[in-house]
């Protein structure tokens, strides 16, 4: 079901459903600061259970190479101690985690019931107008990816996209095309943040 007249809410929209195998990369292991901050943080968990750290691994294998390559994905088996398998199965479940290159930003637009209510599809939509790009693609410039995820815990400010790290919330739909003019310009000077934050 859409709550947009023009859309519809079909899995085809998702970025994740249109899977395939990833990019198998050149030769990919950490730099020694991350190294380092591997192996402080897998100290956190006992011996037998290092597969806690798999997404703070993941994270740091993304942030080095901007996407996770399958040997990204091998290395990271390797400091964890599982299979390369067991770590595709967790970047496949999340959607912060990509397996090709992406934009400087990431708009990651909540499609969930708040939001969709009160017009995250029209976000999108416009988004979408904006730079010329559909779900799951990335702008001409590079700086701009855009996809659709599931609700990011913010229900009560809707609409919210997550901006990278960053968030952007209450966006009305006839305020994107502002919004993405002020990313340009001032980058992340230009996010709300957290309004639960500010409000307290
Ligand atoms: S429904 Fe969008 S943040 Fe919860």
């Amino acid at each position: 079901m859409s709550f947009h007249p023009k859309m519809e809410y079909a899995p085809a929209r998702f970025h994740k459903s249109a899977r395939t195998l990833p990019d198998p990369g050149g030769d990919f292991t950490y730099t020694a600061e991350n190294q380092a901050k591997f192996d402080a943080n897998v100290q956190r968990y006992p011996p037998d259970q290092r597969k806690s750290a798999i997404l703070y691994a993941l994270y740091l294998a993304q942030r080095q190479q901007g996407f996770l390559t399958r040997a990204a994905m091998a290395h990271v088996a390797g400091q964890i101690r599982c299979t390369t398998a067991d770590v595709e199965d967790v970047v496949s479940y999340y959607t912060m985690f990509y397996t090709k290159p992406v934009g400087t930003y990431v708009l990651n637009v909540c499609r969930t019931l708040s939001c969709a209510l009160l017009g995250a599809e029209r976000v999108t939509e416009a988004i979408s107008e904006k730079l010329g790009i559909k779900v799951g693609e990335t702008d001409a410039s590079g700086m701009f990816t855009l996809i659709e995820v599931e609700c990011l815990g913010a229900c009560d400010r809707a609409p919210v996209v997550m901006v990278n790290d960053d968030w952007e919330e209450r966006l009305a739909p006839e305020q994107v095309g502002e919004f993405i003019d002020h990313v340009r310009a001032k980058g992340r000077a230009a996010f709300t943040g957290c309004h639960l934050h500010k409000e307290k």
